[in-house]
């Protein structure tokens, strides 16, 4: 139960004060009934009127930045009973959804969001901001093949935007790719390209949104100047 004009308000029309002065001019009804009473209260299924049409609370929009663990399917849910990164987030009551794909075995940065516009931008081919990941791999990778990296290479039979490979341990052998596009195995197939392999693989940031030293599996809201950042990227 909610009092009619923080509902009003809500529903994104005007203010609390000016809701106010609309039921006094009878603007508002509620289940086909004019209601010019302050005190009214609205609760689910009401049906609530502004000047004839009906009016409904705007959607909170939410952003969360998930350290999404191994073992996990990066999908809202699975027919075939696998653990999704959605069991993942506990308390948010808004339908969020995956931004993108992670491998089930990849781990590392995830957003989750209910925001289908934000979700469309940057899933689209033409988006093309970094995606940094660190890979545990085979064996410490040459300078030539730190080049192959840079000139972009055949994977699926379509040449890669240009990549960066850097090497950030040699024992155990480590190195960070940094990729533009976001295509299918994409980092484990163009290591695989060079005769290498991911044994594991962690996605740390996409553009300014790092991962920080949030552990596995756990997760938080973005900041409103990291939403900022993304809706402008
Ligand atoms: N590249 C991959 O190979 N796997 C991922 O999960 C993400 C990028």
């Amino acid at each position: 139960m909610e009092r009619l004009q923080k509902y009003i308000a809500s529903c994104g029309v005007c203010s609390r004060r000016k809701a106010e002065e609309y039921i006094q001019k009878g603007l508002v009804s509620v289940n086909g009934s004019v209601v010019t009473e302050m005190g009214t209260k609205v609760s689910e299924g009401d049906v609530v009127r502004f000047r004839g049409e009906v009016i409904l609370p705007e959607e909170r929009k939410v952003y969360i930045l998930l350290n999404k663990p191994e073992g996990y399917i990066t999908s809202v849910t699975d027919d075939r009973g696998r653990k999704t990164v959605v069991d993942l987030i506990k308390g948010v009551d808004e339908r969020i959804f995956p931004v993108g794909r992670l491998d089930c075995n990849t781990s590392g940065l995830l957003i989750l969001t209910n925001d289908g516009e934000l979700a469309k931008r940057l899933t689209h081919p033409s988006h093309n901001v970094d995606k940094v990941y660190e890979a545990l791999v085979r064996r410490t990778p040459t300078p030539d093949e730190i080049r192959y990296f840079e000139n972009g290479m055949y994977i699926d039979g379509r040449k890669t935007a240009p990549a960066r490979l850097e090497v950030i341990s040699e024992d155990p052998p480590k190195v960070r790719v940094t990729i533009h596009e976001g295509r299918n195995r994409q980092v484990r197939k163009m290591l695989e390209e060079i005769d290498n392999k991911a044994v594991s693989l962690k996605r740390t940031a996409i553009g300014k949104i790092n991962l920080g030293s949030l552990k596995k599996g756990r997760y938080r809201h973005l900041s409103p100047h990291e939403t900022e950042y993304l809706k402008n990227i």
